[in-house]
């Protein structure tokens, strides 16, 4: 079987470590493109770190999260033990720990769902840190597709309290580096609005490959400039579709009109079914697509609600950063044209 290797992100790598290697002080969102290798590279990072760090990683898409104890179940990785001391409990489950939710003894999880005050868990959390610095190891948080929970209440929205936690983390307490990875631009833009983060977190765009990467991550599966050329022309530099290409080399003019078929419609039957629920936003929609019919980005000052319409589907990016609105892929921008000249010529 094709074995494909991860590729480059130097600079990105670089930058992560640079980061790991002072103190905690800011919150770190990476965000990005869907599929543009968020959750590899951060994967990548955390499994070569060596012995001085211990990597707490909770991927939130993972299990259905619809309330407070999913939550509470995802972020915590249970151990059957009956514990009543938890300092020593966690100096020993966190000797040879890596990659999972945060270690807490199934008493201690009971006991605390029955109180639910967030606060108690957080308090802990705490603790699970302390015990790492004890260790003289530096502790790192990352949680994966954040704006799962971005609308979720106790009493208020639980976002705001992880925020909170997050400063007391970093900031505050320089215990423990967090990293919030997200794909979803909308919730990006609502972080990078949020009065309570300013000066307490920093972003990381990690965006699609360009295409010198691109060339040179085909040109080590035997790509010819021709193929590299084609793949370009049809995915950019997205990592997902680049491995696919890669798989279907022996076919792959169809394979790059396939995908562009399949995204076509897709967006289509989107479209289409827009136009019978909600006309003038499908009005609005088109009038935003055009704005792509020669330019492959466009500036967005105001998030109206053909930006979030088209954002929420999943065919444009929103970089609250740059103010740029650009589609999520090449693939989606061929697609997008295509759309607008079909819905013109029907009209
Ligand atoms: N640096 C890389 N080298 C090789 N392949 C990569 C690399 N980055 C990503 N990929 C490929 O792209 C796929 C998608 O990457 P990944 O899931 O990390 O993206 P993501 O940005 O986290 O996506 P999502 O937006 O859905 O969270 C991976 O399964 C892998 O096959
Ligand atoms: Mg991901």
């Amino acid at each position: 079987m094709l074995e494909i290797e991860f590729h480059d992100r130097e600079k990105e790598i670089q930058e992560i470590m640079r980061i790991l290697n002072s103190r905690p002080n800011l919150i770190t969102f990476v965000y990005g493109p869907i599929n543009s290798g968020k959750s590899s590279l951060m994967c990548k990072i955390a499994e070569e770190l060596g012995k001085n760090y211990v990597v707490f990683y909770v991927d939130l898409r993972e299990r259905f999260v619809k309330n407070y104890d999913d939550f509470i179940r995802v972020l915590f990785k249970v151990h059957r033990s009956k514990v009543k001391d938890y300092k020593a409990f966690l100096a020993k489950v966190l000797e040879g720990f890596n990659f999972e939710g945060l270690p807490i003894p199934k008493n201690l999880l009971i006991e605390l769902l029955k109180s639910s005050d967030v606060e108690d868990f957080f308090e802990y959390v705490i603790t699970v840190f302390e015990t790492v610095r004890e260790k003289r190891k530096t502790p790192i948080l990352i949680l994966d597709e954040l704006q799962v929970i971005g609308d979720l209440k106790i009493n208020d929205l639980l976002i705001y309290r992880l925020f909170n936690l997050f400063v007391s983390i970093t900031k505050k307490r320089h215990l423990a580096h967090v990293f919030a990875i997200t794909s979803d631009s909308l919730f990006i833009e609502r972080v990078y609005s949020e009065a309570m983060l300013h000066g307490r977190c920093r972003y990381l765009l990690i965006d699609d490959f360009d295409y010198n990467t691109t060339k040179e991550f085909l040109e080590k599966y035997n790509f010819s400039q021709e193929e590299i050329d084609l793949t370009w022309n049809y995915f950019g530099g997205k990592p997902v579709y680049l491995v696919e290409a890669v798989k279907n080399k022996d076919r792959l003019k169809e394979f790059c009109e396939e995908s562009l078929e399949d995204r076509f419609n897709f967006i289509l039957y989107r479209v289409n079914a827009l136009k019978r629920e909600n006309p003038d936003l499908f009005e609005k929609v088109l009038t935003l697509f055009k704005a792509f019919e020669n330019e492959d980005k466009t500036e967005c000052y105001e998030i109206g609600d053909e930006v979030i319409w088209t954002v929420k589907n999943n065919i444009l990016f929103l970089d609250p950063r740059k103010r740029l609105l650009r589609p999520q892929s090449r693939l989606d921008l061929l697609a997008v044209r295509k759309i607008v000249e079909k819905v013109t010529a029907i009209k």
